[in-house]
Protein backbone atom coordinates (compact mmCIF):
# COMPACT_ATOMS: atom_id res chain seq x y z
CA UNK A 1 0.00 0.00 0.00
CA UNK A 2 2.73 2.69 0.71
CA UNK A 3 4.62 1.70 -2.28
CA UNK A 4 1.64 2.84 -4.15
CA UNK A 5 1.55 6.08 -2.38
CA UNK A 6 5.31 7.15 -3.04
CA UNK A 7 4.32 6.11 -6.65
CA UNK A 8 1.39 8.72 -6.66
CA UNK A 9 3.77 11.35 -5.15
CA UNK A 10 6.05 11.07 -7.72
CA UNK A 11 3.89 11.07 -10.00
CA UNK A 12 1.55 14.49 -9.12
CA UNK A 13 5.61 15.81 -8.58
CA UNK A 14 6.39 15.06 -12.48
CA UNK A 15 3.19 16.26 -13.80
CA UNK A 16 3.70 19.51 -11.84
CA UNK A 17 6.85 19.86 -12.89
CA UNK A 18 6.35 19.03 -16.79
CA UNK A 19 3.80 22.10 -16.22
CA UNK A 20 5.87 24.34 -15.05
CA UNK A 21 8.39 23.46 -18.28
CA UNK A 22 5.30 24.01 -20.08
CA UNK A 23 4.86 27.54 -18.83
CA UNK A 24 8.84 28.14 -18.89
CA UNK A 25 8.46 27.02 -23.03
CA UNK A 26 5.48 28.90 -24.08
CA UNK A 27 7.29 31.99 -22.86
CA UNK A 28 10.14 33.54 -24.64
CA UNK A 29 12.70 34.79 -22.26
CA UNK A 30 12.05 38.24 -20.51
CA UNK A 31 13.57 39.98 -17.62
CA UNK A 32 16.08 42.56 -17.33
CA UNK A 33 18.91 40.34 -17.86
CA UNK A 34 17.96 39.73 -20.75
CA UNK A 35 18.32 43.47 -21.75
CA UNK A 36 14.61 44.30 -20.92
CA UNK A 37 13.56 47.68 -20.58
CA UNK A 38 11.43 48.34 -17.58
CA UNK A 39 8.27 50.85 -18.21
CA UNK A 40 7.85 53.11 -14.99
CA UNK A 41 5.62 52.59 -12.07
CA UNK A 42 2.43 54.40 -13.08
CA UNK A 43 -1.15 53.61 -13.12
CA UNK A 44 -2.26 53.30 -16.73
CA UNK A 45 1.32 54.21 -17.43
CA UNK A 46 3.26 53.72 -20.91
CA UNK A 47 6.72 52.82 -21.89
CA UNK A 48 8.27 56.27 -23.80
CA UNK A 49 7.82 55.80 -27.65
CA UNK A 50 9.74 52.82 -29.22
CA UNK A 51 11.53 53.78 -32.68
CA UNK A 52 11.92 50.71 -34.49
CA UNK A 53 15.02 50.12 -36.91
CA UNK A 54 12.73 47.57 -39.37
CA UNK A 55 8.89 48.45 -40.05
CA UNK A 56 6.42 46.64 -39.06
CA UNK A 57 3.86 45.90 -41.64
CA UNK A 58 -0.29 45.89 -39.65
CA UNK A 59 -2.94 45.41 -42.62
CA UNK A 60 -0.98 47.77 -45.36
CA UNK A 61 0.27 50.32 -43.18
CA UNK A 62 4.08 50.35 -41.92
CA UNK A 63 5.16 51.68 -38.37
CA UNK A 64 8.60 52.69 -37.48
CA UNK A 65 7.43 53.42 -33.93
CA UNK A 66 5.05 51.72 -31.11
CA UNK A 67 4.47 52.21 -27.39
CA UNK A 68 4.32 49.07 -24.81
CA UNK A 69 1.28 50.28 -22.61
CA UNK A 70 1.10 48.97 -18.92
CA UNK A 71 -2.85 48.51 -19.34
CA UNK A 72 -2.44 45.20 -21.70
CA UNK A 73 -2.02 46.64 -25.29
CA UNK A 74 0.95 47.90 -27.48
CA UNK A 75 -0.26 50.16 -29.76
CA UNK A 76 1.39 52.32 -32.65
CA UNK A 77 0.93 55.89 -33.34
CA UNK A 78 -0.34 57.09 -29.96
CA UNK A 79 0.03 55.62 -26.26
CA UNK A 80 -2.96 54.26 -24.65
CA UNK A 81 -3.86 54.94 -21.05
CA UNK A 82 -7.63 53.44 -21.24
CA UNK A 83 -8.46 50.85 -19.05
CA UNK A 84 -11.50 49.42 -19.32
CA UNK A 85 -11.52 48.09 -22.94
CA UNK A 86 -13.75 47.98 -25.89
CA UNK A 87 -14.73 45.59 -28.31
CA UNK A 88 -12.64 45.57 -31.48
CA UNK A 89 -13.07 47.35 -33.98
CA UNK A 90 -12.26 50.65 -32.11
CA UNK A 91 -13.62 53.72 -32.85
CA UNK A 92 -10.48 56.20 -32.81
CA UNK A 93 -8.95 53.72 -35.22
CA UNK A 94 -5.80 53.17 -33.40
CA UNK A 95 -3.56 49.90 -34.10
CA UNK A 96 -3.76 48.35 -31.04
CA UNK A 97 -2.18 44.61 -30.51
CA UNK A 98 -3.84 43.84 -27.22
CA UNK A 99 -2.70 40.94 -25.22
CA UNK A 100 -4.86 41.21 -22.68
CA UNK A 101 -6.35 44.89 -22.28
CA UNK A 102 -7.92 45.81 -18.75
CA UNK A 103 -6.75 47.89 -15.98
CA UNK A 104 -3.35 46.75 -15.17
CA UNK A 105 -1.71 48.95 -12.00
CA UNK A 106 1.77 48.30 -11.89
CA UNK A 107 2.21 50.35 -8.49
CA UNK A 108 0.61 47.30 -6.71
CA UNK A 109 2.24 44.58 -8.27
CA UNK A 110 4.59 43.31 -11.04
CA UNK A 111 6.51 45.07 -14.20
CA UNK A 112 6.09 45.12 -17.46
CA UNK A 113 9.12 44.65 -19.49
CA UNK A 114 10.28 45.01 -23.35
CA UNK A 115 13.31 44.95 -25.48
CA UNK A 116 13.42 44.93 -29.27
CA UNK A 117 16.50 42.65 -30.81
CA UNK A 118 18.11 41.36 -33.79
CA UNK A 119 19.72 38.86 -31.60
CA UNK A 120 20.51 36.15 -33.66
CA UNK A 121 19.24 33.30 -31.76
CA UNK A 122 16.03 34.91 -30.60
CA UNK A 123 15.50 35.62 -34.10
CA UNK A 124 15.71 31.80 -35.27
CA UNK A 125 13.49 30.95 -32.12
CA UNK A 126 10.79 33.45 -33.78
CA UNK A 127 11.56 31.96 -37.53
CA UNK A 128 11.01 28.70 -36.16
CA UNK A 129 7.49 29.12 -34.67
CA UNK A 130 6.42 31.25 -37.61
CA UNK A 131 7.39 28.42 -39.89
CA UNK A 132 5.50 25.73 -37.66
CA UNK A 133 2.45 27.46 -37.75
CA UNK A 134 2.71 28.70 -40.94
CA UNK A 135 3.64 26.40 -42.95
CA UNK A 136 3.31 27.87 -46.53
CA UNK A 137 4.82 31.35 -46.04
CA UNK A 138 8.70 31.45 -46.85
CA UNK A 139 9.37 33.37 -43.64
CA UNK A 140 12.57 34.53 -42.00
CA UNK A 141 12.57 37.10 -38.96
CA UNK A 142 14.90 40.16 -38.79
CA UNK A 143 13.37 42.01 -35.81
CA UNK A 144 11.21 41.15 -33.15
CA UNK A 145 10.10 42.71 -30.20
CA UNK A 146 9.40 40.67 -26.60
CA UNK A 147 6.80 42.49 -24.52
CA UNK A 148 6.01 40.61 -21.21
CA UNK A 149 3.75 41.72 -17.98
CA UNK A 150 5.24 39.81 -15.50
CA UNK A 151 2.86 38.93 -12.47
CA UNK A 152 1.04 42.24 -12.89
CA UNK A 153 -1.70 43.70 -10.06
CA UNK A 154 -4.97 45.16 -10.87
CA UNK A 155 -6.20 48.60 -10.33
CA UNK A 156 -7.89 48.46 -7.03
CA UNK A 157 -6.85 45.25 -6.14
CA UNK A 158 -7.60 43.79 -2.42
CA UNK A 159 -5.96 40.46 -3.31
CA UNK A 160 -2.48 38.68 -4.25
CA UNK A 161 -4.11 37.85 -7.78
CA UNK A 162 -1.45 38.59 -10.47
CA UNK A 163 -1.40 37.97 -13.93
CA UNK A 164 1.66 36.75 -16.73
CA UNK A 165 1.17 37.00 -20.54
CA UNK A 166 3.35 38.48 -23.61
CA UNK A 167 3.20 39.70 -27.12
CA UNK A 168 5.80 38.79 -29.53
CA UNK A 169 5.64 40.77 -32.57
CA UNK A 170 7.76 39.47 -35.47
CA UNK A 171 8.61 40.84 -38.71
CA UNK A 172 11.02 40.67 -41.52
CA UNK A 173 9.88 44.36 -42.75
CA UNK A 174 7.39 42.97 -45.17
CA UNK A 175 5.47 40.47 -43.57
CA UNK A 176 4.44 40.42 -39.74
CA UNK A 177 2.94 38.29 -37.10
CA UNK A 178 2.04 38.67 -33.80
CA UNK A 179 2.39 35.55 -31.06
CA UNK A 180 0.39 36.40 -27.77
CA UNK A 181 1.78 33.93 -24.75
CA UNK A 182 -0.75 33.46 -21.91
CA UNK A 183 1.36 32.03 -18.85
CA UNK A 184 -0.89 32.54 -15.73
CA UNK A 185 -4.19 34.32 -15.71
CA UNK A 186 -5.60 34.91 -12.38
CA UNK A 187 -7.91 38.52 -12.68
CA UNK A 188 -9.86 39.92 -15.91
CA UNK A 189 -11.27 43.19 -14.21
CA UNK A 190 -9.91 46.19 -12.21
CA UNK A 191 -11.94 47.78 -9.81
CA UNK A 192 -12.69 51.08 -11.86
CA UNK A 193 -13.65 48.75 -14.96
CA UNK A 194 -16.78 47.26 -12.19
CA UNK A 195 -14.47 44.48 -11.32
CA UNK A 196 -14.41 43.26 -7.59
CA UNK A 197 -11.63 43.98 -5.22
CA UNK A 198 -11.05 40.97 -3.98
CA UNK A 199 -11.82 38.31 -6.59
CA UNK A 200 -10.24 40.77 -9.84
CA UNK A 201 -13.18 39.63 -11.44
CA UNK A 202 -16.98 41.28 -12.75
CA UNK A 203 -17.86 44.25 -14.26
CA UNK A 204 -15.99 44.67 -18.00
CA UNK A 205 -13.42 41.43 -18.43
CA UNK A 206 -10.38 41.95 -20.15
CA UNK A 207 -10.25 42.29 -23.93
CA UNK A 208 -7.78 39.72 -25.96
CA UNK A 209 -6.98 40.38 -29.72
CA UNK A 210 -5.87 42.73 -31.97
CA UNK A 211 -7.52 45.85 -34.15
CA UNK A 212 -5.61 47.35 -37.35
CA UNK A 213 -7.37 50.77 -36.94
CA UNK A 214 -9.25 50.08 -40.67
CA UNK A 215 -12.67 48.99 -39.15
CA UNK A 216 -12.58 45.54 -41.54
CA UNK A 217 -9.17 43.89 -40.05
CA UNK A 218 -9.50 43.09 -36.28
CA UNK A 219 -9.89 39.51 -34.38
CA UNK A 220 -11.42 39.40 -30.66
CA UNK A 221 -10.06 36.24 -29.01
CA UNK A 222 -13.05 34.53 -27.95
CA UNK A 223 -14.11 35.04 -24.49
CA UNK A 224 -12.96 38.32 -24.56
CA UNK A 225 -15.10 40.84 -22.52
CA UNK A 226 -16.90 38.01 -20.53
CA UNK A 227 -16.32 35.89 -17.85
CA UNK A 228 -14.45 33.17 -19.94
CA UNK A 229 -11.09 35.72 -20.61
CA UNK A 230 -9.95 34.18 -17.25
CA UNK A 231 -9.24 30.85 -19.01
CA UNK A 232 -7.35 31.61 -22.14
CA UNK A 233 -4.10 30.39 -20.73
CA UNK A 234 -5.93 27.00 -21.69
CA UNK A 235 -6.92 28.46 -25.18
CA UNK A 236 -5.17 28.23 -28.50
CA UNK A 237 -5.47 28.53 -32.36
CA UNK A 238 -1.54 26.73 -33.32
CA UNK A 239 -2.34 23.67 -30.70
CA UNK A 240 -0.45 25.03 -27.90
CA UNK A 241 -2.31 25.86 -24.90
CA UNK A 242 -2.11 29.51 -23.60
CA UNK A 243 -0.27 30.58 -27.20
CA UNK A 244 -2.63 32.51 -29.73
CA UNK A 245 -0.82 33.16 -33.20
CA UNK A 246 -2.07 35.64 -36.19
CA UNK A 247 -0.42 36.94 -39.30
CA UNK A 248 -1.23 40.35 -39.68
CA UNK A 249 0.34 42.36 -42.48
CA UNK A 250 -2.83 40.64 -44.82
CA UNK A 251 -5.98 39.23 -43.70
CA UNK A 252 -5.19 35.75 -42.36
CA UNK A 253 -6.93 34.58 -39.22
CA UNK A 254 -4.46 31.53 -37.21
CA UNK A 255 -3.23 28.96 -39.24
CA UNK A 256 -5.33 29.37 -42.10
CA UNK A 257 -4.17 29.86 -45.30
CA UNK A 258 -7.68 31.01 -46.46
CA UNK A 259 -8.22 34.91 -46.86
CA UNK A 260 -11.44 35.99 -44.99
CA UNK A 261 -11.47 39.57 -46.84
CA UNK A 262 -9.82 38.86 -49.71
CA UNK A 263 -9.22 42.30 -52.04
CA UNK A 264 -7.70 41.02 -55.05
C1 LIG B 1 1.19 59.83 -24.10
O1 LIG B 1 0.23 60.60 -24.76
C2 LIG B 1 -0.10 61.81 -24.09
C3 LIG B 1 -1.25 62.46 -24.83
O2 LIG B 1 -1.00 62.53 -26.21
C4 LIG B 1 1.14 62.69 -23.99
O3 LIG B 1 0.84 63.86 -23.28
C5 LIG B 1 2.24 61.93 -23.27
O4 LIG B 1 3.43 62.67 -23.27
C6 LIG B 1 2.49 60.58 -23.93
N1 LIG B 1 3.44 59.81 -23.15
C7 LIG B 1 4.56 59.35 -23.67
C8 LIG B 1 5.41 58.56 -22.73
O5 LIG B 1 4.87 59.48 -24.85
Amino acid sequence: MEIFYVFLLLAVGLALASAENAKASLMYPYGTDQGDTKNPKSDDGTSSKINIPVPFTFYGKKYNSLYVNNNGVVSFGVNVSQFTPDPFPLDGGSPFVAPYWGDVNNLKGGDILWRQTQQPALLSRCTADINLYFPDIPFTTTWALVATWDRVAYFGTASKKVNTFQAVLITNGELSFIMLNYADIQWTTGVASGGNAKTGLGGTPAQAGFDSGDKINYYNIPGSRTSDIINIAATTNVKTPGRWAFQVDEFVIGVSTEKINCLE
